[in-house]
């Protein structure tokens, strides 16, 4: 089977981007794969550290083991903004096959030194796991819908040069850069930087995966350029949330008397799959198993 790099490397090459979806718990993952069997793709299904203390490291690690035979898909578990070694190296010693270690929001110097500590460690693991690093910061946070506009400050976006730097030095096989985009939803529409991202994807050397975080809200003409530009791995979340919670709230409505998860949660699998499969042909995922 190929591995998520070769996956990653042949959407650069056809124009497309692997999705990446988090889930907390079963429901949600159903959702995604029913999705995702149908249109026989691959996928990435991330745990933030919340997400992964609530359906537990090794339970997620077992479930998607069990979807991958079920399936037949390649299905590649990440460890979705990670913030400190320790735990990426919790995430990587489960048998995670990826990892974003985020420590954006930390000085440059220390947001290298501990990107590099998790590559070293993970490499020396398994060469086929994927490390992600980010460099610039989101300012917002994911699954919040702002009621408010939301302003990007000019210091919180990547700076070209030194993402090189950052790339070279740590040795990470995918990047997620700051170019506009936004965790969760805002009020006013995100206005993504092409100039940017061209510059971007310019430097860095073409084996480094751009990946594009806070995948909820942009505009789908914006996502589709922004795809073209290089951004061959898209992270949605919220938008996710929002289907489950909107399906969950009707047939709650529907049927106050009902007790049986099964049927209480079937609409929501049903939301989730559609939603996927929205995101899934936009982001044009036409990878050959
Ligand atoms: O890592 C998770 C994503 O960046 C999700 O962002 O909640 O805005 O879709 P989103
Ligand atoms: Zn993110």
């Amino acid at each position: 089977m190929k591995t998520l790099k070769e996956f990653l490397q042949e959407a650069g090459e056809n124009g497309s981007a692997v999705g990446h979806f988090n889930i907390s718990n079963l429901v949600q993952l159903k959702g995604v794969i029913m999705a995702c069997k149908k249109a026989n793709l691959p996928v990435m299904i991330g745990t933030s550290e919340g997400e992964a203390d609530f359906i537990g490291m090794r339970t997620a690690r077992h479930l998607i083991d069990a979807a991958k035979v079920e399936t037949g898909l390649p299905i590649f578990l990440n460890a979705d903004h990670f913030h400190s070694f320790l735990k990426a190296k919790e995430a990587i010693d489960v048998g995670y096959d990826s990892v974003l270690i985020d420590c954006s929001k930390k000085p440059y110097r220390e947001n290298l030194e501990e990107t590099k500590k998790v590559v070293q460690y993970a490499k020396v693991k398994n060469p086929d796991i994927s490390v992600e690093g980010e460099l610039g910061y989101l300012v917002t946070e994911s699954s919040k819908i702002y009621k408010e506009a939301v302003t990007i400050p000019p210091e919180s976006l990547t700076k070209p040069e030194e993402a090189l730097k950052y790339v070279e030095e740590t040795g990470v096989d995918r990047f997620a850069p700051a170019v506009g985009n936004l965790h969760g939803i805002a009020a006013n529409k995100p206005q993504l930087d092409f100039e940017l991202i061209k510059k971007l994807r310019a430097v860095l050397p073409q084996d480094v995966t751009l990946v594009m975080h806070g995948g909820s809200g942009i505009p789908d003409e914006q996502m589709k350029e922004a795809i073209e530009l290089g951004f061959n791995n898209i992270h949605v979340s919220t938008e996710i949330r929002i289907a489950y919670m909107d399906a969950l709230r009707k047939m709650l409505g529907a049927a106050p008397e009902e007790t049986t998860p099964y049927k209480i949660y079937k609409p929501v699998v049903e939301a989730i799959s559609q939603k996927v499969s929205e995101k899934l042909e936009l982001f044009g995922s036409i990878n050959e198993i």
